[in-house]
């Protein structure tokens, strides 16, 4: 966290200062989700945030993504407005749900941003990501063929076909089983790093933020507002092993008791 100046650097992957989101709509109540986020993301980092349900964490994302606009403060991706980075294809977003066509099958869906962009290297790079999700054998079926968990894996490998600088993931996991989570959870460390992009990372999952990111963010409830910025500090690479370590569990339990309050 910096102080309240909107001018972005270079090495810079999201910038937000004075940061809000208040929803209102003729008839219902208003609801301020965010309040005050100043945040930056170094290029290259990764990123959890964790908080209780409803703090704002998906709309944080979305203003970052360009599907929502700030009603107060300012948001940068890489210098440009989230409009800017999303027309330069900078940003893969990974909705909470999987929002997959259903009248594409597997394989068209995970294409579909290759099409969007006109790029057929991006269309291209389909079956590889599939391969790499665990999906191969489902390129032909359609996604009301295919478990939450599968789903889940085609909207990763979607995001994951055109190499964005930055994915915004938004708890992608969640419907997974507990091994092909951790399985998945290996998987982005190794994207991220061969890759080299910037991840922000929404999680309910403790150890799966820490396992996982460089720091963690920890929200408080609604109005969200950042309540902790916490260095986790293990090297890299990582493994699944590192969870029996006395100091990823310490770790882990001081984060729930940030968030117990
Ligand atoms: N389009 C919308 N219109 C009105 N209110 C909204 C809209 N989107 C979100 N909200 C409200 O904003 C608040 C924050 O929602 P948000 O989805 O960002 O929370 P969250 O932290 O992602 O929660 P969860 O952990 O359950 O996914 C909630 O009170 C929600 O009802
Ligand atoms: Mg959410």
């Amino acid at each position: 966290m910096t102080g309240r100046d909107s001018s972005s650097s270079p090495g810079e992957a999201i910038r937000a200062v004075g940061l809000g989101k208040v929803f209102q709509r003729e008839g219902q109540n208003r609801v301020v989700a965010l309040q005050d986020i100043d945040l930056v993301i170094p290029t290259g980092a990764f990123v959890s945030v964790i908080g209780p349900s409803g703090c704002g964490k998906t709309s944080f994302l979305r203003m970052a993504g360009d599907l929502e606009e700030p009603t107060s403060g300012e948001i940068l991706v890489h210098g440009h407005t989230p409009g800017e980075a999303r027309y330069r294809r900078e940003v893969g977003f990974i909705f909470q749900s999987p929002a997959l066509l259903p009248w594409r099958t597997v394989i068209e869906n995970v294409r579909l941003p290759g099409e969007i962009f006109g790029d057929e290297s991006v269309s291209g790079q389909a079956q590889v990501v599939l391969d790499t999700v665990g999906l191969t054998g489902f390129e032909g079926a359609y996604p009301r063929e295919l478990s939450g968990g599968m789903q889940s894996r085609v909207s990763i490998a979607r995001a994951l076909t055109y190499r964005p600088a930055l994915l915004l993931m938004d708890e992608p996991f969640g419907a997974l089983d507990e091994i092909t989570r951790e399985r998945m959870q290996v998987e982005l460390l190794r994207i991220w790093q061969a890759q080299q992009t910037t991840v922000l990372f929404i999680t309910h999952s403790l150890s799966e933020a820490v396992l996982l990111s460089d720091r963690v963010i920890v929200m408080s409830a609604r109005p969200g507002r950042i309540l902790h910025d916490v260095p986790v500090p293990f090297p890299r690479p990582r493994d699944a092993g590192l969870r029996a370590d006395p100091a990823f569990v310490r770790l882990v339990e001081g984060l729930r008791g940030m968030l117990e309050g």
